[in-house]
Order: C-alpha cells, then sequence, then structure tokens
C-alpha cells in the first residue's frame, strides 16, 4: 500500500500536534499513521487513495459503519435544532428510557462524553453509595486513561500481584486505592475481598478482556463475583465500553444473562459519535440523588451525540441484525483458523470483537496466559493482511460491524490465505 503523502502529512503533524497523533494508541497501529479521506459504510480511504477494508471500526464505535442513513441523518436534524443546550432536552429522555429498555436489570442512567469518564462517575457513586473508598481492578483491564484506572495493564512477570502504573506521570498517592487482582480466579477476588473486609467500594471487571485479548470469562466466574461483591457489599461493575451495543444490544448482561449492580457503555453506543453512560442499579443511583456525590459535565448529554445514540440503537434494535454480525465474525474466525494449517493459533472472543493468537494451544484466559503467545508471528500476519488491505487493529484485534457482508467475506478469504501463506515457515523442531 503506498503511504507517502500520510508520511509526509505525519512529519508535518509532528512539528506542532505533540506525538503527530491524537491518542497514544494510535502511533503504532499501521507502520506509518494513516491519514484518512472519508469513509463509507465498511471502507475507508486514506491519502494516498487506498482503500481499506474496515475491521478496526474507529477501536469499536462505528458498529453501522461509516455514513450510515439513519445515522447521518439524525444527526443532520439535530444540527438544525441546536448543538447544544446546556440544559435539558427531549431526547435525553428518550435515550434513557430505550437504555433501561434494552440493558437487562439497568433501572436508571447517567450520561458522560467517553468510557474513562463514565467509568470515573461509576466509581465516585460507588464510593458515595458505600462510603468506602477502595477498588479492586484486575491485571490486564483497561478503564481508560486515569490515574487510579491506567494501573498493572500490562504487566511484567515480577509485576504480577501489585498494583503498577502503566506510564510516568502517575504520583502513586492516586492509585493508592486500586488494588489489582489476577482474573477469572475466584478464589483469589474472595481472598482479596476478604482481606479488605468492609474496605472495597466497587470491583470492576471489562465481562470479556477484550482489552488483553478478547479472553472469555470461565463458567460462572462473572456471576460468582457479583455474589461476592453482594456478599461482601461492594458495588459490582462491568465495564461494558466496548462489549456494550457490540455483543448484543443489552451487551453482556444479556449475552452472559447477568446484573451486575452498574454496567459502563460508550464507543459503539453512539454509532462514532462521543457519548458514555453508566446504567444500573437505582440503589446506587440514589447517592446522586440524594446529594451524597455529584456528577457533573458540561457536555453531558449533548444533544447531537444523544440523537446519534437514538439512532443507533433504533439500527442495532432491527431483527437479525446481531446474528448477522456474529456470524459474519464466526466465519473469519474459522477461516483463519483452518488457514493456519499445522501452526499453533487459537481464535478468542465473540463473533463481533475478537483476537487471534499464534503460538498457544488454548483459548487464554487472562493476561499472564496472552503473555505466552508468538507476538512476533501476530504482528507479521497484521502487517500482511494490511498490505492487502485489510484493516485491523494491533495484537490481532478484529471488530465486526453492522455493514460487514458477502462481499468483504470473500476479499477476506483471499487475504487471509494469502497473509497466512506469507509467514515465515514453521521451524522444524530442533534436537537436543
Ligand atoms: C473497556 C474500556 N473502558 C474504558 C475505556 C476508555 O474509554 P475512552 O477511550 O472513551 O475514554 C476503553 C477504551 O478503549 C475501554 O476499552
Amino acid at each position: 500500500m503506498k503511504s507517502d503523502e500520510s508520511k509526509s502529512l505525519y512529519d508535518r503533524a509532528c512539528r506542532s500536534l505533540a506525538t503527530g497523533v491524537s491518542t497514544g494508541f494510535r502511533r503504532n497501529v499501521t507502520p506509518v499513521p494513516l491519514y484518512m479521506e472519508r469513509g463509507a459504510g465498511p471502507y475507508f480511504y486514506d491519502v494516498d487513495g487506498n482503500e481499506w477494508l474496515d475491521y478496526g471500526l474507529a477501536w469499536g464505535p462505528l458498529i453501522l459503519g461509516n455514513n450510515h442513513p439513519r445515522l447521518t441523518e439524525a444527526v443532520t436534524q439535530q444540527m438544525t435544532r441546536g448543538y447544544t443546550f446546556g440544559a435539558q432536552h427531549h431526547g435525553e429522555i428518550e435515550l434513557a428510557e430505550k437504555m433501561i429498555e434494552v440493558i437487562p436489570g439497568a433501572e436508571q442512567v447517567i450520561f458522560s462524553n467517553t468510557g474513562s469518564e463514565a467509568v470515573q462517575a461509576a466509581l465516585r457513586m460507588a464510593r458515595g453509595a458505600t462510603e468506602r473508598e477502595k477498588i479492586i481492578k484486575f491485571e490486564g483491564h483497561y478503564h481508560g486513561w486515569q490515574n487510579n484506572m491506567l494501573v498493572s495493564n500490562h504487566p511484567s512477570p515480577d509485576e504480577f500481584g501489585t498494583t503498577v502504573p502503566d506510564c510516568g506521570g502517575q504520583p502513586p498517592s492516586e492509585y493508592a486505592l486500586t488494588l489489582t487482582c489476577p482474573w477469572n480466579d475466584l478464589d483469589a477476588l474472595g481472598a482479596m475481598l476478604d482481606e479488605n473486609r468492609g474496605e472495597i467500594a466497587a470491583v470492576i471487571t471489562e465481562p470479556i478482556l477484550v482489552n488483553g485479548g478478547s479472553c472469555m470469562p470461565r463458567d460462572g466466574y462473572l456471576a460468582g463475583l457479583i455474589d461476592l461483591c453482594r456478599e461482601h457489599g461492594a458495588v459490582s461493575i462491568f465495564d461494558e465500553v466496548i462489549t456494550g451495543f457490540r455483543i448484543g444490544l443489552g451487551g453482556a448482561r444479556e449475552y452472559f444473562d447477568l446484573e451486575p449492580d452498574l454496567s459502563i457503555y460508550a464507543k459503539a453506543m453512539a454509532g462514532g459519535f462521543s457519548m458514555s453512560a453508566v446504567a444500573g442499579r437505582k440503589s446506587v443511583f440514589d447517592a446522586l440523588v440524594d446529594g451524597r456525590t455529584g456528577h457533573f459535565g458540561t457536555y453531558n448529554g449533548n444533544p447531537i451525540c444523544v440523537a446519534a445514540a437514538i439512532a443507533t440503537i433504533e439500527a442495532l434494535s432491527e431483527p437479525g441484525v446481531y446474528e448477522r454480525m456474529h456470524t459474519h465474525g464466526h466465519a473469519i474466525r474459522e477461516m483463519i483458523e483452518r488457514a493456519a494449517g499445522d501452526r499453533k493459533l487459537v481464535t478468542t472472543g465473540t463473533g463481533t470483537a475478537f483476537h487471534l493468537h499464534f503460538g498457544l494451544d488454548k483459548p487464554p484466559a487472562s493476561i499472564r496466559e496472552v503473555m505466552q503467545a508468538d507476538d512476533e508471528t501476530g504482528t507479521a500476519f497484521t502487517a500482511n493482511m494490511q498490505e492487502r488491505g485489510i484493516y485491523n487493529l494491533p495484537g490481532g484485534r478484529w471488530y465486526v460491524g453492522a455493514t460487514h457482508g458477502e462481499r468483504e467475506i470473500e476479499r477476506v478469504r483471499v487475504a487471509i490465505e494469502a497473509s497466512m501463506a506469507a509467514l515465515r515457515p514453521i521451524s522444524a523442531p530442533t534436537e537436543n
């Protein structure tokens, strides 16, 4: 793929825009950060004239693809009525009612703008409601860039079992109340809750560990986590920033038939507009209602983003949408597994959000197991796919959207077979 124009824009950007990109995660997705010109359905087009078949979906939000007519119409209509009011409007009630209708066990919601913000709102409500301070999170789980949550996402083996910051500029005092637990291990969680009896305000988890390689929860793990929280008076929180509206209309609650106290939504919720929410049990929101804690934000409930969220949820509510997306994703997973032949490879996750891991015998159940994968081959495969115009995310992550169809499947199949064939041959076992 040509990238001269992107390269020249990136060099120019680096002179005025620190790092050249707008979030650290975008720096190494492709060899040169790509500059986009436009998108259409499941495709986008960069400044060098390349057409990309998009399985990155803007890191999750573009579940309806680009320029979905229903979403464009809703947003355009709202633009003519007003951009933002700093006051109440009909749409926020409509969206709140819609979310309560489609999210199992949700009694109330609040709105904010990004996933990181909604995570902080949920933690504050949990602390307000329980009058406790400590939070338990899990190794390898990402809950936004704030100091209290950006810890132990990529711990090295000697850091397992501790809480470590993921970058500089994070003073220990700001994550001193965050405890990090291994995931998918109810004994470890039970022990941590016991050791901190009466002190844990909340336990927060990605219900599927998408950010750490799409690891699935073991049978009964999430239900056990909710039970343990209940037993210890801690608020259970599913961070559904990725899984929400992606693995089903009701997200992980519907997928696993579970009702934690709170769930957090962003990304796919508004189809590409900046919108997030916390949904869950009224008893937790009461801490806001009666003034034990507070929730603020100039752009919360922004009418344009609210209109986008309503249109997205309506489009996703059409019969068969999730079945088609899951079928599409599972077809790709099967193609990848088949093309791998004798190579060790597993795919993990669901049909709409999944990872592939070279070098593993069985689906990993935690970040510790994901770290055993053969990243070198994984990175080479992603690069080979990108050479063939298939855009997916680092670490072997794929997102499927509602506009991926039959035409795309055929193109992906050809690219997978060629990309697998172009990998370095499997090395013969060495004799000792
Ligand atoms: C599970 C999870 N939680 C929270 C966040 C933070 O969301 P945002 O980037 O919108 O602040 C992300 C972002 O990728 C996420 O994947």
